[in-house]
Order: C-alpha cells, then sequence, then structure tokens
C-alpha cells in the first residue's frame, strides 16, 4: 500500500521542528558570548569545509521574529532550539550573562506568543572553550558545571518552559568529538572518550535534578528529557562475526546511553566492545542513581540505519582511525536512494528501531526530537526550491512514527530538521536540511515545497483531531 500523502498520527500528537544555537544564531561575538569548542574547531584549518564558521549563520539571533512568524504560519505546536552556554554563561562558571538570558527570554515570549510551546535543549555541542581547556567532558567538573547553567537558565526560563532536554546527542559529543575527531574539540583518544561519556550521563543526571529543583521553587514541574540518536543496527550477513560486530556497535550507540537511564546498569558487554579502554576509573559510586532518575520523555533523533559487518578496524587508514576502535564497518545499503549526506534512505527502520527499543527497554514516552534529509536543492525560475524528495522523506518517516504509534509505542510528537538550512557542522553551509532556504549572501529566508507540505499536514491532522493537546 503507498504511503497517503498526508499520514495520519493518533490524536493530540504533536508536531515541531528543530534547531540548533551554533547552527543558526551567528552573532557569535556579539551579547557578550564567549568561544564555545566549535568557534576554536571551525578556525583550525582544514577541520570545516572551506573553513566555514558560525560566525554569522542564519543570524537568527537579530531574525529570530522572522523566525518565528515563519514557525506561527507553519502551525507547528512545538519549537525545540537549544540555549548556547558561552551565551547564557561565558566561560562556563562564574556569573550568568543578563544579555543571553534577555535573549532567549524574548525568544521564549515570542513563540508563546505565536502559540507554540518551547523545548529547549541545553546543550548541543557549544562547550565553553575555557572548560575544554580545563579538560572538557573528560573532566567531571564539566557535568557539575552543566548542572549549574541548567539551573541558572531553567531559573529565568521555567516559568514558560516546561520541557527540557539536557543533552543532544551525546555519541556525537564523546565518540564524535573525542574518539575520532570528527567534530570539535577534535580529539583522538580512548579512555578519555569513554570517560567523556559517562560525564556526558552524569551531567544529564545532575542537571536534571536542577532543572526539577528549579521547578518545584517556583511551585511547577518540569518535564525532562534527553536527546539521543539512537541506531538501527542490522549485520551484513548471518554470520556470527557480523552478529558479534552489530552487538558491539549497540554498545557504542544504543546501550552506553540507555542502560544507564533506563535499567540503571552499565552495558553487560563492555569487555568485548571497547576491551581495557573501558577502566571504569571515571565513575564513582551512587552515579547510576543519578544517572538512572526517571526520564520524563526520550528523544530520539533518526536519519538512517546502518548496516555493519565484522572488520579488523573501523578505518582502514591508520591515521584516520578512530581511538575507540570497535572493530566494525559500515556496508552500503543498495538499491535505495541516499540524501546529499549520502545517507540512505530506509524509513521503515524508524519503526522498526521504536518498536524494538520499546520491547528492551519498556521506553517512556518518546519524541522523535529531530529527522529529515539534506538534498540537492535547486531554486526554480519561480525562485522556490520544489523539493520533492524531502517531501518524500518526511512523508515517509512521520508515516513510520504513525506506523510504531500503531504498534504500541507511545510516541508523543515528530520534530523536523530543520527549519531553516543552516550551518551543518563540519560540511559547512552545502548540506541544506531546511524547510525553508537561507540565501546566504541576503540572508533571506523562502519556504521549499516542503513547508507548505508540512503546513498542509498539520492543517489537515488538526481538522481530523481538532488540533493536538496541550
Ligand atoms: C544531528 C545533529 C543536528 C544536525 C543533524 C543533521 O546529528 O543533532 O545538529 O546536524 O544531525
Amino acid at each position: 500500500m503507498p504511503t497517503p500523502d498526508f499520514p495520519d498520527l493518533p490524536a493530540g500528537f504533536r508536531f515541531g521542528t528543530a534547531t540548533a544555537a551554533y547552527q543558526i544564531e551567528g552573532a557569535a561575538a556579539e551579547g557578550g558570548r564567549t568561544p564555545s569548542i566549535w568557534d576554536t574547531y571551525c578556525r583550525t584549518p582544514g577541520k570545516v569545509a572551506r573553513g566555514e564558521t558560525g560566525d554569522v549563520a542564519c543570524d537568527h539571533y537579530h531574525r529570530y521574529p522572522e523566525d518565528i512568524a515563519l514557525l506561527k504560519e507553519l502551525g507547528v505546536q512545538d519549537y525545540r532550539f537549544s540555549t548556547a552556554w558561552p551565551r547564557i554563561r561565558p566561560g562556563g562558571s562564574g556569573p550568568a550573562n543578563p544579555e543571553g538570558l534577555d535573549f532567549y527570554d524574548r525568544v521564549v515570549d515570542a513563540l508563546l506568543a505565536a502559540g507554540i510551546d518551547p523545548v529547549v535543549t541545553l546543550y548541543h555541542w557549544d562547550l565553553p572553550q575555557e572548560l575544554e581547556d580545563a579538560g572538557g567532558w573528560r573532566s567531571r567538573a564539566t557535568a557539575e558545571r552543566f548542572a549549574e547553567y541548567a539551573r541558572i537558565t531553567a531559573d529565568r526560563l521555567g516559568d514558560r518552559v516546561t520541557r527540557w532536554i539536557t543533552l543532544n546527542e551525546p555519541t556525537c559529543t564523546a565518540f564524535v568529538g573525542y574518539a575520532v575527531g570528527r567534530h570539535a574539540p577534535g580529539a583522538r583518544e580512548g579512555t578519555p572518550a569513554l570517560a567523556a561519556a559517562h560525564h556526558l550521563l552524569l551531567a544529564h543526571g545532575l542537571a536534571a535534578r536542577e532543572l526539577r529543583a528549579s521547578a518545584a521553587a517556583r511551585g511547577g514541574t518540569a518535564e525532562v528529557g534527553i536527546t539521543l540518536n539512537l541506531d538501527r543496527l542490522l549485520p551484513a550477513t548471518g554470520s556470527a562475526a557480523d552478529r558479534a560486530a552489530v552487538d558491539r556497535a549497540e554498545t557504542l550507540h544504543n546501550r552506553v546511553w540507555l542502560d544507564p537511564l533506563l535499567r540503571g546498569t552499565y552495558p553487560a558487554n563492555e569487555a568485548e566492545t571497547w576491551g581495557e579502554l573501558a577502566d571504569g576509573s571515571y565513575r564513582r559510586d551512587g552515579d547510576l542513581d543519578v544517572i538512572g532518575q526517571p526520564l520524563d520523555f526520550l528523544g530520539i533523533n533518526f536519519y538512517r540505519p546502518v548496516v555493519l559487518r565484522d572488520a579488523p578496524h573501523d578505518e582502514p587508514d591508520p591515521r584516520r582511525r578512530t581511538a575507540v576502535d570497535i572493530r566494525t564497518e559500515e556496508v552500503r545499503i543498495e538499491g535505495v536512494r541516499h540524501t546529499t549526506m549520502d545517507w540512505p534512505v530506509v524509513p521503515a527502520a524508524l519503526t522498526d528501531l521504536l518498536v524494538d527499543l520499546d520491547e528492551r527497554y519498556d521506553l517512556p514516552p518518546v519524541y522523535i526530537t529531530e529527522n529529515g534529509s539534506a538534498e540537492d536543492d535547486r531554486v526554480g525560475p519561480d525562485g522556490v526550491v520544489h523539493d520533492t524528495d524531502r517531501i518524500a522523506y518526511l512523508r515517509d518517516h512521520i508515516a513510520a512514527t504513525a506506523a510504531a504509534a500503531e504498534k504500541g509505542v507511545d510516541v508523543r510528537g515528530h520534530f523536523v530538521w530543520s527549519l531553516l538550512d543552516n550551518f551543518e557542522w563540519a560540511y559547512g553551509y552545502d548540506r541544506r536540511f531546511g524547510i525553508v532556504r537561507v540565501d546566504y549572501d541576503t540572508l533571506e529566508r523562502t519556504p521549499k515545497d516542503s513547508y507548505r507540505w508540512f503546513r498542509e499536514l498539520i492543517r489537515r491532522h488538526a481538522e481530523r483531531h481538532g488540533g493536538a493537546a496541550s
């Protein structure tokens, strides 16, 4: 049966779009903001395509009213954005920056005035550089500084923001940032990357306590979640070696987070996965209690499934090899379309992932906090991007979310990545994920066809089900 043009989601289901501070804000040296590890990384030759930076990005810092007007016109119930730690607490410790807090205050007010609920991510990769210089996520102190920053932010915004996401994709921070070196801070270290993973979990737990305490002090409640990029991992063949490879990858990508968060344990097969690198020296008694406190919701970012085989090394070239080498190699999925990220488009993998994880972990309420595609957008003679591939991608993945809901997974919302074309990390600006085009010369915003499709989906949903319950 072909996917309907406008998939049906359960009543009360929420639609949103997502962005992140460094990818859209710009104004990197304005309003008291100090550099983050991404400002530094972008200035390190050879790290980011064409040496691009987030200095200006989409200039959302100045243009947020226009962007929020676009969201209002779109009709989303939710908007997920991140606050920049170095804007709110420059340098990562010390006094809060009133100008930084004022900025997010204005954003939150403008969203609420537009009838949109803000969903705030506290860490989308922009660690204050000073904290990196003091050890970064390798160091336990960073988790403590993060909890303080969470408290400062919640004390200011928590009277209007109720849903909080502590961290975005800690896999990328810990492993891509500290072991593979393809994200800031660009380190290639073994045990320190595993320590970073642990400290990120601890940061989540400590911050969750602060967010709840801040709300309680006001007589309210906070809903606290974390966003993980959980992978749908499949073995290339049925061989025992390939299955064991997937098992190691499950630990590196999924279990390392889900087991402590949802079961209060560390993954059972750590030794098989990374051998003596996981020496546990960075763990303390009681940490699991902090980490494993109940989640109000789980955010899942999903883009593509991954097929793996057993291999002597993750990366054949020793100069590019990750410091946490789990001896798996990705196998290209043939026979499906690939986006300009070269990611395979397999929407059913999202349903399978959700159903499988729910069986294994009995998941709390889930939001798909990111999902979208980078496409080879062309501006037509009419000045508009007719992005039919992106529409198909979004339609089929939202239908995959609906299928998971039908199979009993408590999935409550789907956020499209992204509202705007933006700074796509090491790829710079040439990977466009937006449903609104950004002309980087003029910073003009132009909704693409996918924006209109999404608006129509939201409209039809409201018509069928009487709008989302708030
Ligand atoms: C995710 C990131 C997000 C964006 C998308 C394409 O890994 O969370 O910032 O770059 O990928």
